[in-house]
């Protein structure tokens, strides 16, 4: 992979003198979904599977972008002083909105980069490729600048380029996810104080498998910003009878005694899965620390049932992906994973189960769906950073 990248570093830029190798991992959330943006908790994990970049500073003010997942569009050239927002750059817009979030919080942009990413977390999947690339350009700006931030920082600034720069008004899991990954450790974020815990994942037996959907998303987004601002309405009305500061501070028993402060059936049915999931996250933690995997596998049902019918952002495909696989043998819990509308499911299985449910759930999905499902047992990872810098490259 390594010479591969240089390579290529050279065939598009002239030589690799003076660059260095960077990788930044997807990620994946076990349990508390939709709760990142409602001051609640999250159990994601960083993966092995990720974006890595090739880069060095240029002397010619401007920043030249090429990746190798989007090679008919060549290097894209933008100015190494002024960035801005262009539909026709298309995904160089995640980096330069971490440019512009560097350069408007102060740690300016001394000179041009030459940057080659490429990236093997499947396309669209939900697994945080664009949380990835945006750590990633933050991870090589603060090592060819030299700025004074750490990884906490540099997930902040990404996902104001997320939320200012892209339009996207996510949460903090996954920049953070992206940013302080643990191997074989899942992180318990407080996201109303980021605040965090990392929880080792021992499953003896049993490993994480992936499934995409392979449905692309289409309008996730804009549905995406209009739960987020549901949930806003309903924590303002809320906030009428009982002062809360969001719904991550209200246990169920408190959600049940002001629900009725709020107008909207429909908002009551969002708020509840931001509180219920919430609780559900630290119920769920606490079982994997006692040891209790069976309850996590039962949480983590319980969880994709409240974003199927409370927060209704499944689908017909994730549905399938999650009810074939809860009748499977093996099966220790699944979900959908991320912010869901397509995207991918998150399933525990036992070992001597994986073969036949990766047969059974893909026969499955395909014969209800139309077209196939991609499955990954994947394992978990380090967060980003930088792997090593090319010596005496020509
Ligand atoms: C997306 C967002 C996250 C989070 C999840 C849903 O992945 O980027 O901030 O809100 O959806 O849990």
């Amino acid at each position: 992979m390594r010479e591969e990248l240089f390579e290529k570093f050279e065939e598009v830029f002239g030589d690799s003198r003076d660059a260095a190798l960077y990788f930044s991992p997807g990620r994946v959330n076990l349990i508390g979904e939709h709760t990142d943006y409602n001051g609640g908790h999250v159990f994601p994990c960083a993966l092995n599977i990720g974006t890595y970049a090739v880069a060095r500073k240029n002397s010619q003010n401007k920043m030249n972008l090429y990746s190798m997942n989007f090679a008919s569009m060549g290097v894209v050239s933008v100015s190494a002083s002024e960035f801005v927002y262009k539909k026709e750059d298309d995904w160089c817009n995640y980096p330069k909105g971490v440019m512009w979030a560097f350069q408007q919080e102060g740690y300016p942009i001394a000179s041009g980069l030459d940057i080659l990413y490429f990236g093997n977390i499947p396309n669209g999947s939900g697994l945080s490729s664009s949380a990835s690339l945006e750590v990633l350009t933050g991870v090589i700006l603060k090592d060819c600048f030299g700025h004074d931030v750490d990884m906490v920082k540099i997930s902040l600034l990404a996902q104001k380029a997320e939320n200012q720069f892209n339009g996207v008004n996510c949460g903090i899991m996954d920049q953070f996810a992206v940013a302080m990954g643990k191997k074989d450790h899942a992180i318990f974020l407080d996201t109303a104080d980021l605040s965090y815990t990392y929880a080792p994942i021992r499953l003896d037996h049993a490993k994480i498998v992936i499934a995409s959907s392979n449905k692309k998303r289409g309008l996730a987004d804009s549905k995406y910003n209009e739960r987020r601002s549901q949930c806003e309405t309903a924590l303002a009305q809320i906030q009428k009878v009982k002062p809360v500061k969001n719904l991550g501070e209200l246990t169920e028993k408190e959600f049940e005694e002001v629900k009725d402060a709020i107008s909207d059936p429909v908002n009551i049915r969002r708020a509840r899965h931001a509180v219920y999931e919430n609780q559900r996250t630290i119920r769920a933690v606490q079982a994997l620390q006692q040891g209790d995997i069976a309850l996590f596998g039962k949480l983590m049902n319980e969880s994709h049932v409240s974003l199927r019918d409370d927060y209704e952002v499944t689908g017909v495909e994730l549905d399938t992906l999650v009810e074939a696989a809860w009748e499977q043998e093996g099966v220790i819990g699944s979900r959908m994973t991320g912010a869901g509308f397509g995207g991918c499911t998150v399933s525990i299985v036992e070992d001597d189960a994986i073969d036949s449910f990766i047969e059974q759930v893909g026969k499955k999905y395909q014969e209800r769906i139309g077209y196939k499902a991609d499955f990954y047992v994947v394992e978990i990872g380090d967060g980003a950073r930088k792997l090593d810098t090319c010596e005496g490259g020509n």
